[in-house]
């Protein structure tokens, strides 16, 4: 979700500004994805990197997501939405990590849409914390090292319980993945646009999707393949 500064910027705004409209297009884009029928969504909210920025952005941020968590989660369960959060709790407030876990355990058995907010969050990170949980598991005697494959390994990542992303979407301009679901993303269709994230809408989504349908994925096999298993 990226351009919210320079959205604000373009309006002589603050960058905390720019947030607020943000949070509100990541509503318009929950409610686009489940008028779209679309099973799961997640948003980059704040990376591990995110710390780093003015202390002033950063208290903002950490007030719009109490707000929005305190705002959105009871008519998030309401609609049927499955709220998640990824990441590293333990530097947020005991505040927001309170609020997660009860939008946690409020939505935890809703299917409609599978929503996940990476906060704090890096696909570095996901990857270290996996290599742990399969160390100690070795240590343990739970697993032999010889064991540890693909399988392993993704097992123990955050999203584990859901199929790889098919598509991606970058707004803002830049075309860089960021740290973010680094080995869920090994497939994934990725979709960059110059639009900043508080103008991207349901009809920007739409464009996001029909680009995504004219895109052939072959997953290592060939075109012809596809075309006589799909004659099949
Ligand atoms: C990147 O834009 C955006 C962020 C670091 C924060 C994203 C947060 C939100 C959209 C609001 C909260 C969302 C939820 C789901 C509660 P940037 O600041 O890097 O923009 P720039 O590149 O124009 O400076």
């Amino acid at each position: 979700m990226d351009g919210n500064g320079r959205w604000a910027k373009m309006r002589h705004r603050p960058r905390s500004l720019g947030h607020r409209a943000g949070a509100r297009a990541a509503n318009l884009c929950i409610d686009a994805c489940l008028e779209a029928g679309i099973p799961a969504l997640t948003l980059f909210a704040f990376s591990r990197e995110n710390w780093q920025r003015p202390d002033e952005e950063v208290g903002a941020l950490m007030q719009l997501f109490l707000r929005a968590l305190d705002r959105e989660v009871d008519e998030l369960h309401r609609r049927g939405v499955r709220l998640r959060f990824i990441g590293e709790r333990g530097a947020f407030s005991a505040d927001i990590r309170a609020r997660m876990a009860r939008g946690e355990t409020l939505t935890r058995a809703n299917t409609r849409l599978h929503l996940t907010i990476a906060a704090d969050y890096s696909g570095r990170w996901d990857l270290a914390q996996a290599a742990r949980t399969l160390a100690r598991r070795a240590l343990e005697g739970r697993l032999s090292p010889d064991a540890i494959g693909e399988a392993e390994l993704g097992s123990a990542l955050a999203l584990s319980d859901l199929p790889d992303p098919d598509l991606f979407i970058r707004t803002g301009g830049d075309t860089r993945i960021s740290n973010f679901l680094l080995w869920q993303l090994a497939y994934c269709e990725l979709y960059f646009t110059d639009t900043l994230w508080p103008d991207f809408d349901a009809a920007q989504l739409r464009l996001a999707l029909d680009a995504f349908a004219s895109r052939e994925r072959r997953f290592g096999r060939t075109s012809d393949q596809l075309a006589s298993e799909s004659a099949s």
